[in-house]
């Protein structure tokens, strides 16, 4: 049977007793030392992915164990070689390519450095990760009654590896996409390259609350740590769709705004019976979009390299949508907060969105129907 490997690590200190209970009840300072000293070790095996084409895989998650912020802090050398070095497990057990999750596809290069080092195929998994995020973030405008057409768009890191292809995808479908991160040159640089190959506006910010307070649609790709979206700046009515992990958007959002509709981007859910013998904090049978796209091409033996470095083609995002389609793989269910975000949810948020704008005219200007 055809494996494939998948590079994990926890996003939180919530997270780290989820792979280690042992750690329960130690400081915070002490785990974030003992992660230090942890190698990359397998975590569990992945079983049940079965295709509609009939076709079966198993898998495995390779733990890389530091959190986010020891990504980006430690030396980067030490970091790419614990990248590295978990990737060859995949290779030792005999996968045919590892799906680089989480910040192992944010920190050095995005991943050709680690498929230069390692013997198996590598994906980052961003090109259905795109995918995902765009048919979550329309399905996210219809349920709210927004005419993407007539909608201005935010994509807060619309420089990194997703959301450059977000932004570019999205400037063909709204009116104004607007790029917010935090480097000023490399957005002008981005806006002056996009512009003449989409039809929307363009504009570039780094003041990404003020981007907020604008969009209809907000999509949130980053590399940060700590939450950017606040509730406060978020417009009536608006659909944000959250793609970073960890989250970008402030918890306050799930009791401040109940006017506004927040969903996880890249929700998956995989055909078969898929067990991975781990909870990774998403309901049974729902992967990551990244995960769901190292299945994919495990499924069709396409051991290469594909979502590798900073720009991704758009024909694989097309590519791997039709592919994800082929062998039964959809978008999961909106989820937000760690819950199921229902029917009910999405109405009681269209009606108080509506109720907003007439008690607020100014806050009314956008695409909504209502
Ligand atoms: N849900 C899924 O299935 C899935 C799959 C893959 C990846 N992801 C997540 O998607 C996110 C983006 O991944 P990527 O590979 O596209 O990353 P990337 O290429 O490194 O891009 C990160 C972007 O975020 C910006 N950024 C970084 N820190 C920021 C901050 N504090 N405030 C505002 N902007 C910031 C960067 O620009 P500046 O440095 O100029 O600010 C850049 O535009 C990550 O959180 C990753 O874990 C999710």
């Amino acid at each position: 049977m055809r494996t494939f490997g998948f590079l994990i690590h926890p996003l939180s200190f919530d997270d780290v007793l989820r792979f280690e209970p042992k750690a329960a009840g130690k400081g915070r300072p002490l785990i974030k030392k003992i992660l230090e000293w942890m190698p990359p070790y397998k975590v569990s095996d992945v079983t049940g992915v079965r295709s509609r084409t009939g076709e079966e895989i198993a898998g495995y998650f390779i733990a890389i164990p530091l959190l986010p912020e020891q990504f980006l802090e430690l030396p980067r050398a030490e970091v790419m070689d614990r990248i590295i070095r978990g990737a060859n497990i995949a290779a030792e057990l005999g996968c045919g390519i590892v799906g680089l999750g989480g910040f192992t596809a944010v920190v050095g290069d995005g991943g050709p450095t680690i498929a230069e080092n390692c013997p198996t195929a590598v994906t980052t998994g961003n090109s259905y990760t795109i995918a995902a995020a765009m048919q979550s973030l329309f399905r996210g405008a219809r349920e709210m009654e927004i005419d993407p057409a007539r909608a201005s768009a935010v994509v807060i890191g619309a420089t990194g590896s997703i959301g450059s292809a977000c932004a570019h995808i999205l400037g063909n479908r709204v009116a104004r996409v607007t790029l917010a991160a935090r480097n000023a040159t490399r957005l002008a640089k981005l806006a002056h390259a996009l512009a003449p190959h989409v039809s929307a506006t363009v504009g570039w910010t780094t003041d990404i609350a003020q981007a907020v307070r604008q969009a209809d649609l907000v999509l949130t790709a980053t590399a940060a740590t700590s939450s950017i979206v606040q509730p406060e700046d978020l417009k009536p009515g608006a659909v944000v769709c959250e793609v970073s992990l960890p989250h970008d958007v402030s918890r306050r959002v799930a009791t401040e705004r109940d006017d506004v509709l927040v969903t996880e981007g890249g929700n998956i859910r995989v055909p078969g019976n898929v067990d991975f013998h781990f909870d990774f904090g998403l309901p049974p049978g729902i992967a990551l979009a990244c995960m769901a796209e190292t299945m994919i091409l495990t499924l069709e033996g396409r051991f290469v390299n594909y979502s590798l470095g900073r720009g991704v083609n758009l024909e694989k995002v097309l590519e791997i949508e039709r592919l994800a389609d082929k062998h039964g793989f959809t978008l999961a269910g909106m989820r937000a907060f760690d819950r199921e975000v229902t029917p009910e949810m999405i109405a009681r948020a269209r009606e108080n969105a509506a109720a907003r704008r007439r008690a607020q005219p100014s806050a009314a200007a956008g695409a909504a129907s209502s």
